[in-house]
């Protein structure tokens, strides 16, 4: 057992383990950045992010001076820049988190999606393959499946359920999950992927629904509701998707695909009056304003494959989980009021303005 372990945790060089993780400052990646640091006293850590509007260097601030840290400003669609700092490092895994992740802004605008979620994936499987890798580890989504009827509570998404994306972001990570799974199996690279369903946490985007309820209940402005409300999602706290990737990364079997839920479906409107109500705020703000388009109707994750093999299991009750929440908004003002008072204005406008 030490010995699998030594050969897991050390390069072949004896050098110490370096994971290149991209996107590491947007919500789930720096969540995952400042677990590993903490888990693993001797890892290194890369990250590898282009800064665009989801990418927050403020996120990072308080690892920048960790000499087991080190951030790089890069797009993962630039080949030679990869290229370049895989000689450098030569990284023994890669984790990979960058995409342009929000459905909407891919309805709006759907090529940059292809471009990071399919073409930069592509970039980063070239560099392991000519560089080396023990791991290249895939951030995808339960959205690759697309949606199940809220009448069938019975039917969850396993990893057998076929691909059957809804939007462009959808399609874009399922794309990439296909090249990921084909790289596999044609140059045996040593890869997994992950699906999981939606997270929620500290650093999360506040163009996203929960922490959206969150700025808007505490600025007193209406809280945007599509369609009914109905639609459901299944939630998880973002610690317990970065234990799956961990156990993923370092025991999960190779070429294999990993579900991850939060066995904790809630509909849209329950999500939102559980937060007024925990901030006191009256339901009067919530606003029902037209639907988005193709909307996913409920997502539900059979994660029995990670807890079977990996004995994965959500910890963080959402009722836990959300206070966590909501008190990391309170306590952290500086850095969402920063997001909400620059280009995000313009974003809210368009997509809010007329809705
Ligand atoms: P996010 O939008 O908060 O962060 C994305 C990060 O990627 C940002 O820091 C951004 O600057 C960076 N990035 C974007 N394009 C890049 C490029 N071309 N090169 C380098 N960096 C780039 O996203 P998130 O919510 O943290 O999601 C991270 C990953 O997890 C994504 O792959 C997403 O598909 C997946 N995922 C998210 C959820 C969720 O609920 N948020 C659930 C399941 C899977
Ligand atoms: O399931 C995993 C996915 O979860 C990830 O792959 C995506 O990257 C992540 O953004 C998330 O996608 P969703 O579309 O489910 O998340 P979002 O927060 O955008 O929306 C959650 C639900 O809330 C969805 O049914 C749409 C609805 N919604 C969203 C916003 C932003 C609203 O009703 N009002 C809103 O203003």
């Amino acid at each position: 057992m030490a010995l699998l372990l030594k050969k897991i945790i050390y390069r072949k060089d004896g050098g110490v383990m370096k994971i290149i993780v991209t996107g590491g400052a947007g919500f789930i990646g720096s969540n995952f950045i400042f677990y590993m640091l903490k888990k693993y006293p001797d890892y290194e850590i890369i990250c590898v992010d282009k800064l665009t509007y989801a990418g927050n260097l403020s996120t990072l601030k308080g690892i920048m001076d960790n000499h087991r840290f080190r951030f790089v400003k890069l797009d993962i669609c630039d080949r030679a820049g990869i290229y370049q700092l895989f000689e450098e490092e030569l990284p023994s895994m890669v984790v990979n988190f960058a995409a342009e992740s929000h459905v909407d802004r891919s309805i709006e605008n759907p090529s940059v999606f292809l471009e990071t979620n399919i073409m930069g994936t592509a970039v980063l499987m070239d560099a392991c393959r000519k560089y080396g890798i023990q791991r290249y580890h895939q951030i995808s989504t339960d959205e690759v499946y697309g949606d199940l009827p809220l009448n069938r509570p019975d039917l969850l998404f396993t990893e057998e359920t076929p691909i059957q994306a809804s939007s462009p972001y959808s399609s874009s990570k399922a794309a990439a999950d296909l090249l990921v799974l084909a790289y596999h199996r044609t140059y045996e690279l040593p890869v997994s992927v992950s699906r999981c369903s939606n997270n929620y946490g500290p650093y999360h985007f506040p163009e996203k629904l929960i922490p959206l309820v969150i700025v808007n209940a505490l600025n007193d402005k209406p809280i945007p509701v599509y369609g009914t409300g109905e639609n459901v999602r299944d939630w998880l706290y973002v610690d317990d998707h970065c234990k799956a990737i961990d156990l993923i990364l370092h025991q999960g079997r190779v070429g294999e695909v990993y579900n991850i839920g939060g066995h904790n479906e809630m509909s849209n409107i329950d999500v939102v009056k559980t937060i007024c109500n925990r901030l006191g705020k009256s339901h009067s703000s919530i606003a029902y304003v037209t639907d988005r388009k193709g909307h996913d109707m409920r997502y539900a994750i059979d994660s029995t494959k990670i807890q079977n093999e990996l004995g994965w299991f959500p910890e963080t009750r959402f009722s836990e989980g959300i206070q966590k929440t909501i008190q990391w908004y309170l306590e952290n003002k500086d850095w969402w009021e920063t997001i909400i008072s620059g280009e995000y204005r313009n974003y809210y406008k368009k997509m809010y303005g007329d809705r």
